[in-house]
């Protein structure tokens, strides 16, 4: 080897030395340690298997139980909160189906089993429902069988339960295998749907970096889907990306093959689509992601007790955990930081129930002009647009974060709705004395 060979030689050492430990670092496992212990295969989907083994992340899943207030006055973790008594636009938005029935601020995660079974939507339900139940749906339906469970009455395929009422008579609901490999602890995405649905985005979940984990663990419930006409199949509407307007042109342009709408209202006499809780959808494009921030780094933050670091498992608002939250990244103090959500979520709101009155206003338009005598060719411009605006009204009071997980998309979303509410309501009062709509607005994406 001549003199300058060693010497690149030694050059390339030092690198492969200095860079080698760079990634070692960044793709090291964060300051928590755990002892691996061996689960019995009958208490894999519990959360009492667990206790004794990981007591710290036990003991701050179940207080998932505390009923509390958040901080900012929205959302929030108690029981039987009606979203109905509190915007009333919504029983006249949802009429027809049994969201305006029963529509509740959710809770704590030990909850899913108590609020499920006794919902009152729930009797014309299917098993698909239990998909974001927790890992019944996986380890015990989809290895026998697939997708088969999807399309089964709802009560045969649902958890065993001891008491509908209490958190301990749903043990199976929501244990830690939800977000747990139970052999090996990893994280892990059970939920298949998520995971085709990422596939068709060219994202291997099952091979995701550790942060995206971070972010897929609870991703693949808290996101917008629908149940395939064909097969009951959960599936998720993101070939075209992540906007409410990608979403919606999936639904109208067949990419949801015989799925139509969940509903046909029935003062306008719309197809109706129901948006659910789009967490994924915001988070995933927002300044937060971009910069590396995760669900977990929020809502799991690290704790510590008698000097051993842990992840806190109480995923609640996490302006409850200020300091532990945000205060790793943020110099502004807690006061200010939470004044800062609560204006978000205050002009969010604000916004919000603008555009709720105004498509509930505007079903009301089209009641008014098929009473006038106005047919379905007459009214079918009218009725495509309050499915859109309803659409983007509702995408964006479904997302639980009132405007803070992505502001600037939330608040498009409402702009969006009430222009097409009030194109709505100018269409069908058009329609007055059997006159004609006008002619159809462009294309609405
Ligand atoms: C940068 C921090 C941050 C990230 C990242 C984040 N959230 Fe949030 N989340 C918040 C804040 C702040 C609120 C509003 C809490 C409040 O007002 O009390 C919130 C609210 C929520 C709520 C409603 C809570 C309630 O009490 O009503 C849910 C559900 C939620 N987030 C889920 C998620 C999911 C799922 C993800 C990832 C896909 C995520 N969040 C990412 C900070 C975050
Ligand atoms: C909703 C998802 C979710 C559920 C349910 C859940 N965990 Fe976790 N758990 C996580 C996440 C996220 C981490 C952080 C892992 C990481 O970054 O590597 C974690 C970390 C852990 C760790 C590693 C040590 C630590 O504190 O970071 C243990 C042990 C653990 N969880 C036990 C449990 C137990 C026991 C239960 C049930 C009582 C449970 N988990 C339920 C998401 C969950
Ligand atoms: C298996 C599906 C599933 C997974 C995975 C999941 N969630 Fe949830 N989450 C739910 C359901 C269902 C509820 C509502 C429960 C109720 O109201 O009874 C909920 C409620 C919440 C709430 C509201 C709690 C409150 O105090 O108001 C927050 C915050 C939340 N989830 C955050 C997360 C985070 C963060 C993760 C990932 C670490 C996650 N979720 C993973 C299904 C899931
Ligand atoms: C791991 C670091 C980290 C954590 C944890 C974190 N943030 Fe941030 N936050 C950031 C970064 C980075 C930005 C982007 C800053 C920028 O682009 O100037 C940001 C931006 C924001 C913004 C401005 C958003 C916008 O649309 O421009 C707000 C508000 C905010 N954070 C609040 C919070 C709150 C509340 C929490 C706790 C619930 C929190 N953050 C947790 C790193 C973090």
């Amino acid at each position: 080897m001549s003199k300058m060979k060693i010497y690149l030689a030694g050059i390339l050492a030092v690198a492969v030395i200095f860079f080698g430990f760079i990634v070692i670092r960044v793709g090291a496992k964060p300051g928590t340690s755990f002892e691996l212990a061996k689960i019995p295969e009958d208490m894999k989907m519990t959360k009492i298997g667990y206790k004794d083994a990981y007591p710290l992340q036990y003991n701050s899943y179940m207080k998932n139980k505390e009923a509390a207030p958040s901080p900012t006055g929205y959302g929030g973790s108690l029981p039987h909160v009606s979203y109905l008594e509190e915007q009333p636009e919504m029983l006249e938005n949802f009429k027809g189906y049994k969201f305006s029935v029963q529509y509740d601020v959710a809770r704590g995660h030990v909850w899913a089993g108590v609020d499920q079974i006794n919902s009152q939507r729930i009797p014309p339900q299917k098993g698909n429902c239990i998909a974001c139940k927790g890992s019944y749906m996986y380890d015990k339906w989809f290895k026998e069988s697939g997708w088969e469970f999807a399309s089964k009455p709802f009560a045969e395929v649902t958890p065993p339960y001891t008491d509908k009422d209490t958190v301990e008579g749903t043990e199976l609901y929501m244990g830690c295998s939800t977000c747990h490999d139970p052999d090996t602890m990893q994280l892990r995405v059970y939920q298949q749907g998520f995971v085709d649905s990422m596939a068709r985005r060219g994202i291997d979940v099952n091979n995701a970096s550790h942060n995206d984990m971070r972010g897929y663990v609870c991703s693949q419930c808290h996101n917008e889907y629908y149940f395939m006409a064909e097969d009951g199949r959960v599936n998720h509407p993101w070939d075209n990306g992540f906007d409410p307007e990608n979403e919606l042109q999936f639904y109208q342009s067949g990419q949801a093959g015989a799925f139509q709408g969940d509903w046909k209202h029935p003062d306008s006499g719309a197809m109706m689509l129901k948006a659910q809780h789009p967490e994924f959808e915001n988070w995933v494009t927002s300044v937060h992601h971009d910069a590396g921030v995760t669900c977990v780094d929020c809502h799991m933050p690290y704790m510590r007790e008698n000097g051993q670091k842990y992840t806190s498992h109480w995923m609640t608002s996490p302006l409850k955990t200020v300091e532990q939250s945000c205060l790793k990244c943020h110099d502004e103090s807690p006061e200010t930081l939470i004044a800062r959500v609560k204006t978000i979520h205050d002009n969010t709101f604000k916004l919000q129930r603008i555009a709720g009155e105004t498509c509930a206003k505007a079903h009301l338009s089209i009641k008014a002009a098929m009473d006038r005598g106005a047919n379905d060719e007459q009214l079918a411009q009218a009725r495509l647009l309050i499915r859109e605006g309803q659409w983007f009204w509702d995408w964006a009071c479904a997302e639980n974060s009132y405007g803070f997980h992505n502001t600037d998309k939330l608040m498009k979303s409402f702009a969006l709705s009430i222009d097409k509410a009030h194109q709505a309501i100018e269409a069908a009062n058009a329609l007055a004395g059997g006159g004609t709509a006008p002619a159809p607005a462009a294309p609405t994406m």
